[in-house]
């Protein structure tokens, strides 16, 4: 039967309850765990992209993709809570749906994770570049420092941030509460920095016309902004260590997404109301699509001077309004935070393509684990290597768009699990349960599939390739060896230990 391989959900608790973990992160801990996984490439980087899909209207965007966010989350908090091991969706997805989907899901998680972790790296690059030109003024030629579709040939510094990450995951460098802590203060203090120099000298004309590409484009650009808020799951995992999961998982979830929501906002309004926001257009009246060799030829030609051209919107911005050293300093701070979003965003995928190969739906290899840094080291540089070679060769929007269309099915496919599992199981101890459910989780699935719809069409082509590849792995490898197939669930003491997805000890 092609979808009656489940893994039983006790079985998968069983193993959570064998460790339980302490319960001790409060509403506070967890809001700052999620803004320490959201803020990154997402507004430092493509509010430029969102700003050439959408013009002044991209700020509509960023709250479409706040709301879908929300409702997800609600939605992520009650699965959470209620299987706090490792595989976030995909593990739900096997307990739920069985083990065809949750092998689309997993699969999908690697769009979300890996390429989410080049366009990062990518983004980094952006910046560093920037400062090193303006700093030190070394001139890199952009052939060196931009991949092919953007002018280049290469990415080289972002191939290096993607490969030392690496390095730092294979030697078992996890992130503390306390260097997450830090790095929330320098991202905030940026932002903050940002609105405060850039908001007072917004002039209202510059959010005319609001909406140049009409509708479409912001829906466009909220398909892509939604990559600003991927993260908050980080929040949802840490169910387990969470104290009165019921009242704080929703504070930490709704209360992180709604701190990044108004920071995206203010500095969204920053940016449009301080340089103008307007896209790019083509001969034929139509926005040039960021990241194609059009725009990057049209910015060339007028010399880069519009934000929807930088590679660093919001440093760029704030050397045009008369803040050069200021504007350098977000640079800074982008150099130093964005790094740990990508080590969040690789953890990630290191882990779930760990319990995919203890599962036995990926060769077993990959979950080997090294012998002095007990860490999978192979498939964490497998992973290694293709966010190098993402980061290398790919401009940081598609990344973006790519990596939302997993996440957006991954988000959808939980949504669907939470409802199913109410049905299903109706009296299972849920330490959260998602308000409104009937409500929440239909809007959850729509509004994906509504931003799922936004991409690109090159975007959505490439998804379905992507899954039709792994359909094709599914029944010719892994179907046949899976451990749930073969009758063996195995418990595996360790999996409370490993954090599910893109969780950060806390210490
Ligand atoms: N939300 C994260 C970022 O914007 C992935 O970088």
């Amino acid at each position: 039967m092609l979808f009656g391989r489940v893994k039983p959900l006790d079985a998968i608790l069983a193993t959570a309850e064998k460790k339980s973990l302490h319960r001790s992160l409060g509403a506070f801990q967890l809001t700052m765990l999620g803004i320490g996984a959201v803020i990154g490439t997402g507004i430092f980087v493509l509010t430029a992209e969102a700003a050439q899909k959408a013009g002044p209207g991209m700020m509509l965007s960023f709250v479409i993709a706040g709301v879908v966010c929300a409702v997800a989350a609600l939605c992520y908090a009650e699965m959470a809570a209620m299987v706090p091991v490792s595989g976030s969706a995909y593990t739900y997805s096997y307990a739920v749906m069985g083990e065809l989907l949750a092998w689309m899901v997993g699969w999908a998680l690697i769009l979300e994770y890996a390429v989410a972790a080049g366009a990062v790296s990518v983004g980094w690059s952006g910046y560093v570049v920037g400062l090193l030109e303006n700093v030190l003024h070394i001139d890199i030629p952009d052939l060196l420092v931009r991949g092919p579709y953007d002018g280049g040939v290469i990415n080289l510094p972002a191939m290096m941030i993607a490969g030392l990450v690496t390095w730092l995951l294979v030697i078992g460098t996890r992130e503390s509460a306390s260097v997450n802590a830090v790095l929330v203060v320098i991202k905030v203090t940026a932002l903050t920095l940002f609105i405060a120099l850039a908001v007072p000298v917004m002039k209202m004309e510059n959010f005319e016309p609001f909406a140049p590409l009409g509708f479409a484009g912001i829906g466009a650009a909220a398909a892509s902004i939604f990559f600003a808020y991927v993260g908050f799951d980080a929040v949802s995992t840490a169910a387990e260590e969470t104290k009165n999961p019921q009242r704080n998982m929703p504070i930490g979830l709704i209360g992180s997404l709604a701190v990044c929501t108004i920071f995206y906002l203010l500095v969204a309004a920053g940016v449009i109301g301080s340089v103008g926001a307007q896209p790019i257009l083509g001969a034929n009246g139509e926005g040039l699509a960021p990241g194609s060799v059009a725009l990057a030829q049209q910015c060339g030609a007028m010399g880069d001077q519009a934000v929807v051209c930088s590679k660093e919107a919001l440093a760029w911005t704030l050397r045009e309004i008369g803040w050069p050293q200021i504007g350098n300093l977000i640079g800074l701070a982008a150099g130093l935070a964005l790094p740990s979003v990508i080590l969040m965003m690789m953890f990630g995928q290191t882990r779930i393509f760990f319990v995919m190969s203890r599962d036995g739906l990926l060769p077993e290899a990959f979950s080997k684990i090294h012998p002095k840094y007990n860490t999978p080291h192979v498939i964490t540089m497998i992973t290694g290597v293709a966010v190098a070679l993402f980061a290398a060769f790919f401009p940081v929007g598609k990344l973006a768009d790519i990596s939302n269309s997993g996440t957006l099915f991954a988000f959808a496919a939980v949504s669907f699990a939470v409802l199913v599992l109410r049905r299903k199981d109706p009296d299972r101890r849920r330490p959260f349960r998602t308000p409104l459910i009937w409500l929440t989780a239909p809007i959850s699935i729509l509004g994906c599939a509504y931003l799922f719809y936004n991409l690109s069409w090159e975007t959505i082509r490439l998804f379905l390739i992507w899954a039709a590849i792994g359909l094709v792995v599914y029944f010719t490898y892994s179907r046949s060896r899976s451990h749930v197939g073969r009758g063996s669930v195995e418990l595996h003491e360790q999996d409370a230990d490993v954090p599910p997805s893109s969780v950060p000890p806390i210490s």
